[in-house]
């Protein structure tokens, strides 16, 4: 049974977003997979929106020995959908430079192309450098920009926006956070986490402290314990070079699944601005204690999908997939259960898991509530009401569900679990918009609130690096699931201890998904 509650709001087929500084955007490694995904796509987007003002420019920069015109025939191929009309306005604005990006000459040259551009429009010098590259070619960019004095901020803006992974460990986090200080002030620095950029991700700090009525539940007092999936169908794909090197835990666990987890649990900030949120979400991950050689033994999954189906379809096992080492031990999947020591979640746990070819793709937060004190309704065991929960589903069909039980229609007092619902798109009747599009607006505007800080990286790091250390050592056997399963049993057993159920990979939000009548 379920029921649907729509929201009554207007449709906004618009995102109404703000405009952006005039500025030039300089993607260094500009034809790379990111820049032809994400990064173009998302500037061709925000100028469709009316969101780049006239004086915007954006300048790729990369070894290939393009001019603007190959340039500009190159990133068309990112953008098939968009109208001749709508590409020719945008194109006038793409600039290419080409150069190895640790040869000094390159940045004399992008210096030279930026200041010429900048005289042409007569405006500010506000740029945004953004490191679309591998992590090993990260740094050499952050010092070469400084060694060519353009870092500073004496005529406009200097920003710079980093990818993840964000170093490999606490101590490789550090070490990069310390060169890039030399160079750029923590306000100049944006790192991305894209599950920042989602839409459904940024309503959990709506929902919580938008409304009076989830917050003063949302404790040890009311709360048994807390769910968070990100599960995915597909495999490692074309990217075994670096998922071999990274893993699950790495890859998803130690900034995206910390991220959900920190604005799930978090204090209310005194404002909603980059620093008090941060304040919080850094709080939360420093009361996560780090973990001892025995608790990572006890508390940890790891897994590796062998040779399945998915969605019917018969998929290889990890280690057939093209570049992964026939033998290799890198985890597909973990699950972790983790404790927050502080005043609001002492005593609940919070069990993450993630993992690729799994049953379906799925993102969502659930909030398992505690049972009733008393069992008023239970005459019969058809009787039995599940406690509460709430699911914050952030993908796909975005949205929330709430469970609760109610009478069922009759003379007799028979029970059963219901569903209230709410549906992003069929509320707002409107395609959320992607979360690059959010963050390069974002960057652009000078507002930080999406990014995460120097040392919020080095608290996520500082979670995961005794986990990463004993699972090195061979503390946690890898155990494997096939394609297109629910993930390993041992996943289960890890909350089965407690009274506690993972929901099944169906996407229905049901109380126990999957199983509503
Ligand atoms: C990336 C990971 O950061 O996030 C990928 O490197 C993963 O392995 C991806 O597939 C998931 O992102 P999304 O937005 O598809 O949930």
């Amino acid at each position: 049974m379920s029921i649907v509650v729509r929201g009554a709001v207007e449709p906004c087929p618009e995102f109404h977003l703000p405009p952006a500084d005039p500025c030039t955007v300089i993607i260094f490694g500009a034809v790379g997979d990111l820049a032809r995904r994400k990064l173009i796509p998302a500037l061709m987007t925000l100028a469709n929106e009316g969101c780049l003002s006239q004086g915007f420019d954006v300048v790729g920069v990369a070894r290939r020995s393009f001019d603007d015109a190959t340039y500009r025939e190159q990133m068309r191929q990112a953008v098939p959908s968009v109208s001749a009309e709508e590409w020719q306005r945008f194109a006038s604005s793409l600039h290419f430079v080409a150069g190895d990006l640790s040869d000094p000459n390159t940045y004399v040259r992008l210096a030279q192309r930026l200041e010429e551009i900048e005289r042409r429009r007569q405006r500010p010098r506000n740029r945004l450098y953004y490191c679309s590259v591998p992590p090993s070619l990260a740094m050499p960019i952050v010092n070469q920009l400084g060694d060519h004095g353009m870092a500073h901020e004496e005529r406009g803006w200097s920003r710079i926006v980093l990818e993840k992974p964000f170093g490999r460990s606490l101590a490789e986090a550090r070490s990069l956070n310390a060169q890039v200080a030399r160079v750029f002030r923590e306000e100049q620095v944006f790192r991305i986490d894209h599950y920042l950029g989602k839409d459904t991700v940024q309503n959990i700090l709506v929902f919580r402290f938008g409304n009076t009525l989830f917050e003063p539940v949302w404790n040890r007092n009311y709360v048994d314990y807390v769910s968070i999936t990100a599960a995915e169908t597909s495999g490692v794909g074309t990217r075994a070079g670096y998922y071999e090197e990274a893993g699950a835990l790495r890859d998803m666990v130690a900034n995206h699944m910390l991220q959900l987890l920190a604005l799930a649990a978090m204090e209310p900030p005194v404002a909603f601005e980059a620093n008090a949120v941060r304040n919080q979400k850094v709080q939360v991950l420093q009361a996560i204690p780090p973990w001892s050689p025995d608790d990572v033994r006890q508390r940890s999954v790891r897994g590796q999908y062998i040779r399945g189906r998915v969605h019917g379809q018969e998929v290889p096992g990890y280690r057939e997939e093209p570049n992964v080492a026939p033998n290799s031990l890198v985890e597909t999947y973990a699950a972790l259960e983790l404790r927050i020591e502080n005043w609001r979640w002492a005593g609940v746990p919070f069990y993450l898991r993630t993992g690729k070819r799994l049953a379906s793709a799925l993102t969502e937060i659930a909030v398992h509530f505690k049972r009733t004190p008393q069992a008023l309704f239970a005459r019969t065991p058809r009787d039995f009401i599940e406690p509460n929960t709430v699911v914050l589903r952030l993908q796909p069909q975005e949205g929330i569900a709430i469970a609760f039980g109610a009478k069922r229609p009759g003379p007799e007092m028979r029970t059963d679990t219901v569903l209230m619902e709410f549906d992003y798109q069929r509320a707002f009747g409107v395609r959320l918009p992607d979360a690059y599009v959010v963050l390069v607006l974002d960057a652009m505007r000078g507002d930080a609130t999406l990014f995460t800080r120097a040392d919020e990286v080095e608290a996520q790091w500082q979670i995961i690096d005794p986990i990463e250390a004993a699972w090195q050592q061979g503390l946690v056997p890898l155990v494997y699931y096939p394609a297109g399963s629910e993930g390993p049993p041992e996943a289960n057993a890890l909350l089965a201890r407690q009274g506690h159920r993972w929901r099944a990979l169906h996407s229905d939000g049901g109380p126990e998904a999957g199983e509503t009548d």
